[in-house]
């Protein structure tokens, strides 16, 4: 009985432990340049460390050269989230079906382009860009767009790429460099949670 009673007082003493850890972890968002760059696995810490990253693999090759130069697409025709929000957003299938019912439906990325519409499916696009959620980095088009910050300035030249590669190394520097050319916020909130 002793026993029972001891390890049920354990259980608690640790439950409480675990809870005040949960509690910290919940207040640390509010409270500004406090946050963890933790890893969640070591081979993450490591890949992060050297700067480590798999190239993406896309289900279909999109060449964006190509509806640069011949369909004349502007970038925000297929990113438009990019001047109102967050995220710039990868368009729906729905929207390359706009053309590609009739554009170069005899080739073979066409066809699978069309079977996932077909089956009410979106293509896996893998992620070019984005940080590991460890880094705690929030990011926000919209204001960039509206003081007409060109997108090459953060991805390179895309009208010149086949499939879309990491140009540009979002590192601290290079945020906080124009940041404070510009007089834009250095504030660690600004930019992290
Ligand atoms: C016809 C639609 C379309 C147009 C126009 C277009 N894109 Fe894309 N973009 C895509 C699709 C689909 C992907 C996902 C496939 C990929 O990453 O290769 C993508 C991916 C990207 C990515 C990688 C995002 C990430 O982190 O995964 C960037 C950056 C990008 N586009 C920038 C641009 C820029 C800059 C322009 C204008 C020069 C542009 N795009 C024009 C459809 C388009
Ligand atoms: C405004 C019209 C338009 C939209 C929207 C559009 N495309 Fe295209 N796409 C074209 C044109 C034009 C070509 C060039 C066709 C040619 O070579 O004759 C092309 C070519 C392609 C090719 C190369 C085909 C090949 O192998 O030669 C792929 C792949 C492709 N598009 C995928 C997409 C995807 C994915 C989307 C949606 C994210 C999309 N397209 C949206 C017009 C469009
Ligand atoms: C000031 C730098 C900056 C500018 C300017 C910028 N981007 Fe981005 N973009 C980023 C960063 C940083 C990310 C990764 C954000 C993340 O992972 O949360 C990103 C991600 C993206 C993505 C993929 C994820 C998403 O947001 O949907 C696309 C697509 C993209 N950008 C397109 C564009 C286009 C198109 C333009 C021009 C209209 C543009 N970007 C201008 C910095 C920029
Ligand atoms: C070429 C210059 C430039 C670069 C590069 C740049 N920024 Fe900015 N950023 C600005 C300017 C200018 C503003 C202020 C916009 C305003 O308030 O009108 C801003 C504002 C912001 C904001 C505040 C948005 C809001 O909600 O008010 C965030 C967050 C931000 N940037 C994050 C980043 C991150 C993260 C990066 C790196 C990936 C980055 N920026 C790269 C110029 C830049
Ligand atoms: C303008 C945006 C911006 C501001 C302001 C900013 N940072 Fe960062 N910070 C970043 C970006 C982007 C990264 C991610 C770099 C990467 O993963 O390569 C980063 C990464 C970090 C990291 C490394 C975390 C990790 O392991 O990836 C630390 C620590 C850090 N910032 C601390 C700070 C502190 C402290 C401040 C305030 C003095 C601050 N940052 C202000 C954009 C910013």
């Amino acid at each position: 009985m002793g026993g029972l009673a001891a390890s049920v007082v354990l259980i608690g003493v640790l439950a409480g432990v675990r809870l005040i850890s949960a509690q910290d972890r919940l207040v640390e968002p509010q409270s500004g340049s406090v946050f963890s760059p933790a890893h969640a696995t070591f081979r993450d810490a490591l890949a992060h460390f050297l700067g480590w990253r798999r190239e993406p693999v896309q289900p279909i090759p999109f060449p964006h050269r190509t509806h640069f130069e011949e369909a004349f697409l502007e970038c925000t025709y297929c990113h438009d989230g990019a001047a109102r929000g967050p995220v710039a957003r990868i368009p729906s299938v729905v929207v390359c079906m706009d053309c590609h019912f009739d554009v170069a439906t005899d080739r073979e990325p066409i066809q699978l382009l069309t079977s996932f519409y077909e089956s009410g499916q979106e293509p896996p696009w893998e992620r070019v860009y984005g940080w590991l959620p460890e880094a705690h980095v929030r990011f926000n088009h919209a204001p960039h767009v509206r003081r007409e910050i060109e997108c090459t300035v953060c991805h390179g030249d895309v009208t010149q790429m086949i499939v879309a590669e990491p140009a540009v190394d979002h590192t601290m520097s290079f945020c906080v460099g124009c940041h404070e050319q510009s007089q834009a916020s250095i504030d660690c909130v600004t930019c992290h949670y």
